[in-house]
């Protein structure tokens, strides 16, 4: 199993790297004298390394996991007095917060919000190195890892968001999501529509939640192997992967072939992509995650459908007493104002239809299309160009909430 686990890993780096059509100057990924090693870097380190005041906050959910946040409580640019509103970023699958944090204060996001005097706080979901305990289970017991997005969106999120709103004496917060982190506030605001009233703005970027006309190479060779894993973590111990990086990237022959961890999910490199911000990627990447969050969005490309998780006729019969998962209620989905989507056209993962039938299964929805053709799925947090392009319209969208006009 552990074979077949590396041999899945080593081809999909393969397949993401193996067109060099886009030419990446990787001298900048072997660093100066080509000495490139996998140093691991914390989102806390990364934070305090800009200057900026960092503090970690532990939050246990109602199933048992500990979840570590980040909270980024002020800056230095920030030149208003007055209460900061809290706004919650989440990553999305194979990531963690540190995503974020990767391309610096200048375009980064959590750093771009401080600076304008919100108080930010990062979410690291249950199954990545901050968020790997538990009361009771220990993260080298597979029972640790049953679980999928759906339990992030029905335990993770509202615990995050209870102690973000409980220590910040605020009602509601802004929330900002890629990808997966998207996914779990549609599955939270959907089946607890009570949060709905908690939300200020919803931010979703590449949301990926019907995944029907998904055309993504790496889904469609890999689905079938992917659907027979076990519940378990899905690389396994993570020193193994490290290992392999750390023998193989230095090699010149590699270098577009480990060029692939950092695309999660997109299909070639990226031309768009920040390539100073590579090893800070690196040393960050990939997250723990359970096989069962990639089966769940293979299950969701199967049916066209956006529901909880297939555990088969029998079970699913005792759980939801029907057959067949019935639909996430998305018509509960109306948080205090429109729900802001962010799409482009070079997504692999979250095509333009599936965005669609999103919408029009939401209350009220504003959908921004990226102009550039090819902004891919990670460029929406990895780009060179996401200070203008993506960040800038989030916090416009946050500020006209707050009755606070845009720099811009
Ligand atoms: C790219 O990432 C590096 C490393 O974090 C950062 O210093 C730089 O400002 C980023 N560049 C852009 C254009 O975002």
């Amino acid at each position: 199993m552990l074979l077949m686990k590396l041999v899945f890993f080593i081809d999909w780096l393969l397949i993401v790297c193996g067109k060099p059509k886009a030419k990446l100057g990787f001298q900048n990924f072997t660093g100066r004298g080509g000495d490139y090693r996998v140093k691991m870097m914390t989102g806390v380190k990364m934070i305090d390394s800009h200057g900026y005041p960092v503090e970690t906050h532990t939050v246990r959910t109602g199933d048992g996991y500990i979840l570590d946040m980040f909270r980024i409580p002020s800056s230095h640019n920030c030149k208003e007095d007055g209460v900061k509103p809290p706004v919650l970023l989440q990553h999305g699958l194979i990531s963690v917060a540190d995503c974020f944090l990767v391309t610096g204060p200048k375009s980064g996001l959590p750093f771009m919000l401080a600076d304008r005097c919100y108080d930010v706080w990062l979410g690291n979901s249950r199954g990545v190195r901050y968020s790997n305990r538990h009361t009771k289970l220990k993260a080298s017991q597979n029972a640790f890892w049953h679980f999928s997005w759906h339990e992030m969106g029905m335990e993770d999120l509202p615990a995050m968001i209870d102690y973000i709103l409980s220590a910040t004496q605020q009602e509601a917060l802004h929330f900002v999501g890629h990808s997966q982190g998207c996914t779990t506030l549609m599955v939270l605001l959907s089946m607890k529509p009570e949060y709905n009233r908690r939300i200020k703005t919803a931010n979703l970027m590449a949301p990926a939640v019907f995944m029907e006309h998904a055309t993504n190479k790496l889904m469609k060779m890999f689905g079938s192997i992917i659907l027979d894993m076990k519940d378990e973590s899905f690389f396994g111990p993570l020193g193994i992967i490290r290992f392999l990086l750390r023998v193989f990237c230095p090699k010149s022959q590699f270098k577009d072939f480990c060029a692939g961890l950092f695309m999660l999910g997109s299909e070639e490199p990226s031309t768009l992509m920040n390539l100073t911000a590579i090893p800070l990627i690196l040393a960050t990447h990939p997250a723990s995650i359970s096989t069962r969050q990639p089966k769940h969005f293979l299950q969701l490309r199967k049916s066209g459908k956006f529901r909880p998780y297939d555990f088969g006729v029998k079970r699913n019969k005792n759980l939801y007493n029907q057959p067949e998962p019935p639909d996430y209620p998305l018509e509960n989905v109306s948080p205090l104002s429109p729900v802001q989507i962010y799409r482009s056209n070079g997504d692999s993962l979250v095509s333009r239809k599936d965005i669609h039938t999103l919408i029009s299964k939401l209350d009220k929805a504003v959908l921004h299309n990226v102009r550039l053709k090819k902004w891919s799925h990670t460029d929406f947090i990895f780009s060179n160009l996401i200070e203008k392009v993506i960040n800038e319209p989030i916090i416009k969208v946050i500020d006209l909430f707050e009755n606070k006009t845009s720099r811009e």
